[in-house]
C-alpha cells in the first residue's frame, strides 16, 4: 500500500500573495486568479501531496491528509480523455474543511457525493481537457490551468464549474472506494 509522505510541491503556484491572505480571500474576483505565465497545462499544481502508481488498484493510505487539504494520485491510462494530461489520469482527494461541508447547505451539491467529508474528483477539465490545479481559495479550490478568456474555469469544493467555460459543469469523478473508519481514524482510496 502506497502511504503518502508530506512532499510539498506547492512551490510552483504563482498566484499573488494578495490571494494568499485569508483576509482578502472573500474579497477576490474570480477573474483575478492566475497561475502565472509558466503553468504547466498537463499536469495539476498546487496541491500538499502527490504519489504516482504505477497500478490504479493499488491503495493509497490518506489517513494523515488534514482538513482543506488535497492530494493527488496519477496513475497512466491509455483513455483519449487523458491526451492533454500526457495519458496520466489525475485525480484529487480533498478532505472538506467545516466551512466547506457547510457550503453545501447552501446548495444542492450534497446530492452529489457519498460522503460529505471528503470529494474525488478527476483533474481534467471539463472544457477541453487541460489539467486542474488547485488554488489557495477555500470556496474555489480548483482552477483549470488553461488561462485565457476562452478557458479560466474554476471549480468550488463540491466540483462545481463556478466561473470560466466549465461553468454550471461538474468535474467529472473516477470510479472509486474509500474506506473510512470511524471519526476518520482510516481512509483509503482505491482507483477502479
Ligand atoms: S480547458 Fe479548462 S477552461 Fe478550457
Amino acid at each position: 500500500m502506497q502511504k503518502l509522505t508530506r512532499r510539498n510541491v506547492i512551490t510552483t503556484l504563482t498566484a499573488t500573495s494578495v490571494l494568499l491572505c485569508p483576509a482578502v480571500l472573500n474579497a477576490h474576483k474570480d477573474e483575478d486568479f492566475s497561475w502565472g505565465p509558466s503553468v504547466d497545462t498537463s499536469k495539476p499544481t498546487g496541491q500538499d501531496r502527490l504519489v504516482m502508481l504505477k497500478d490504479r488498484s493499488e491503495p493509497v493510505d490518506v489517513t494523515d491528509l488534514g482538513l482543506g487539504q488535497v492530494a493527488v494520485v496519477g496513475v497512466p491510462t491509455d483513455h483519449p480523455d487523458y491526451f492533454s494530461t500526457g495519458m496520466v489520469q489525475y485525480v484529487a482527494i480533498l478532505r472538506r474543511s467545516p466551512s466547506q461541508i457547510a457550503a453545501a447547505q447552501k446548495s444542492d451539491r450534497t446530492a452529489t457525493v457519498e460522503d460529505q467529508r471528503y470529494l474525488v474528483v478527476n483533474l481534467v477539465c471539463p472544457h477541453k481537457g487541460f489539467a486542474i490545479g488547485i488554488t489557495p481559495m477555500e470556496d474555489r479550490p480548483f482552477a483549470c490551468t488553461k488561462e485565457g478568456k476562452r478557458h479560466h474555469s474554476i471549480f468550488d469544493s463540491w466540483g462545481f464549474g463556478v466561473h470560466g467555460k466549465s461553468s454550471g459543469e461538474y468535474m467529472s469523478v473516477p470510479k472509486y472506494t474509500l474506506d473510512i473508519e470511524g471519526d476518520v481514524t482510516k481512509a483509503v482510496l482505491t482507483l477502479a
